[in-house]
């Protein structure tokens, strides 16, 4: 339920959000930025296994001066384009930078990311409350943080983990910048499937979610 992924997600715990049957149909463990530990990325590795991303909500994105990827990529011509993603014609990747935060030393053990998680939440913090911000001042790039930039209008407008996870932390009230990892099989290299995050969910105490329901209660607010 909708309910308990928000109290999961404000309790600092990891939440697993599935997207949709007509989209990747891949499910990310999501947790909040500012609550993540170099314990909670080992486990993104080792039980998630896909690219641990921290979203950010469109605002902050703009505020700190975050690009969009394929924005910062274009004239090559391997750029993205939109019409590029096989399961999203009408939008591009939410790819914005990589970042390491400058007190780092190579930016990728645990420890590392986590600190570097820690502060892009507290620079996402800062520039949605109007207080100092210096995003230079505190990351270099590129890095091995890929920061993933939200939609303007969230999911009125695209439908991924990236606004998914901002919607859910707007609605807990945390600070909208989550971080996201795709769970893979181990056996076979492929997503995992929806049956078995569930299981892993159930056999972990953690609460798994549908983007549908995330969507439904967007709608309802909004209603
Ligand atoms: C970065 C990705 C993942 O799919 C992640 O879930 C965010 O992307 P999206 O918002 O498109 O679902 O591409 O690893
Ligand atoms: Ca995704």
């Amino acid at each position: 339920m909708i309910e308990d992924a928000c109290a999961a997600l404000k309790a600092g715990k990891f939440v697993l959000l599935y997207d949709f049957d007509n989209r990747e149909r891949e499910t990310d463990l999501i947790i909040r930025a500012d609550a993540v530990t170099p314990h909670d990325v080992m486990t993104m590795r080792r039980d998630g296994g896909g690219l641990i991303c921290t979203a950010v909500h469109p605002e902050a994105a703009r505020r700190l001066g975050l690009p969009f990827a394929s924005d910062l990529l274009k004239g090559i011509g391997a750029a993205e384009q939109t019409g590029d993603i096989p399961y999203d014609r009408k939008n591009h990747s939410s790819f914005s930078i990589w970042v390491n935060h400058r007190s780092t030393f190579t930016g990728i053990p645990d420890r590392d990311r986590a600190v570097t998680i820690n502060a892009i939440a507290e620079q996402v913090k800062r520039s949605l409350n109007g207080g100092g911000h210096n995003f230079a001042a505190e990351f270099r790039t590129p890095g091995h943080v890929a920061l993933l930039r939200a939609a303007d209008g969230l999911l009125d407008v695209r439908r991924g983990q990236t606004e998914l996870s901002i919607a859910l932390a707007e609605m807990a009230g945390t600070t909208p910048a989550v971080v996201v990892c795709e769970m893979l099989d181990n056996d076979n290299g492929l997503a995992l499937s929806k049956e078995d995050a569930q299981a892993y969910a159930q056999k972990n105490g953690l609460v798994f979610i549908e983007g549908q329901e995330v969507l439904d209660r967007w709608d309802q607010i909004k209603a």
